[in-house]
């Protein structure tokens, strides 16, 4: 905080939560690169703030945000495009980041939307969320992400039907088909229903939060055998924190624990 910004808003609505809004209203959050810049920015400072646990990002009750900004993409040559190697500021969005991140999605999350939606860790929707990768109409297909996000997701079938024809999914069907873990009613509930959630993972070791989060962005990568030997050294190391000891003496103690963090 302290921060300002143009075209996000950024507080911290709960203990060890970091919170960002989209705010460019007028373009229903479209990513502008100027946007991308500041929320990397945020993100970062997330990071690097010990007193920041995790973070939910969302955009309006109107939008998430409807892709990347169009007119700014519209005269862009090959040559500008590969040579500025454009979007790659984007993958920086969330590679970086080893604390946990909640989407918030509520209205149209389409294109560069829907990837930055499914850049959550969590993704939580509430009834109004349209999702899709209508790229196809714009004579591109999706360029951060979303071939492999999205069928990583849904599966092939699906995700093939989806980024071929530039259909919109329905908030219901991205319950149903595992895109977001929850449908909430409104689009306040869907919010604090992320801050919730993002305030529970903030309560617990931040030790163990990282060591999960890793743990499970590894089965994205890695094939089965090689994941769950990876998972079981990763649990083997947290032994040596103070947070396993603390965690559980407190539960044979049937007592609170109190992380330490160490
Ligand atoms: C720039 C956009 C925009 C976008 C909306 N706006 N989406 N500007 N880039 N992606 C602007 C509109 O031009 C308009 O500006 C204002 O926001 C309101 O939008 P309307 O179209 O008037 O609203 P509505 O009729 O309600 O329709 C909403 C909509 C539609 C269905 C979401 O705006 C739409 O189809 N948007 C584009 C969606 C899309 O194709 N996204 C993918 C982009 S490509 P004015 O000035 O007229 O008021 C992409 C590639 C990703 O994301 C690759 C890697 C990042």
């Amino acid at each position: 905080e302290g921060k300002s910004y143009e075209h996000i808003k950024v507080s911290s609505p709960k203990p060890g939560v970091g919170f960002i809004e989209l705010n460019r209203p007028k373009a229903l959050n479209a990513l502008c690169t100027p946007l991308i810049l500041e929320l990397n920015s945020a993100l970062r400072n997330y990071q690097a703030d010990n007193s920041i646990s995790a973070i939910v990002l969302t955009g309006s009750e109107r939008a998430f945000a409807a892709g990347a900004d169009i007119k700014e993409m519209k005269d862009l040559s090959f040559a500008d495009a590969y040579g500025a190697d454009f979007i790659e500021t984007w993958s920086d969005l969330v590679t970086f980041l080893k604390k946990p991140l909640i989407t918030a999605v509520n209205g149209y999350a389409l294109g560069g939307g829907c990837e930055l939606a499914m850049m959550g860790d969590i993704v939580y929707a509430s009834n109004s969320a349209v999702f899709g990768q209508p790229e196809i109409k714009l004579g591109v297909i999706p360029g951060a992400g979303g071939s492999q996000r999205l069928t990583k997701a849904i599966g092939k079938s699906r995700a093939m039907e989806v980024i071929l024809t530039g259909d919109n999914i329905s908030s219901k069907q991205a319950g149903e088909w595992g895109l977001v873990a929850k449908v909430f009613e409104t689009p306040q509930e869907c919010v604090d229903g992320a801050l919730a959630t993002a305030a529970k993972i903030a309560g617990y070791s931040q030790i163990a939060v990282k060591a999960a989060k890793e743990v499970v962005n590894k089965s994205q990568d890695l094939g089965i055998r090689e994941g769950v030997e990876f998972e079981r050294r990763v649990f083997h190391g947290l032994f040596g924190s103070e947070d396993q000891k603390i965690g559980m003496t407190a539960f044979a103690a049937k007592k609170k624990a109190e992380w330490s963090n160490k």
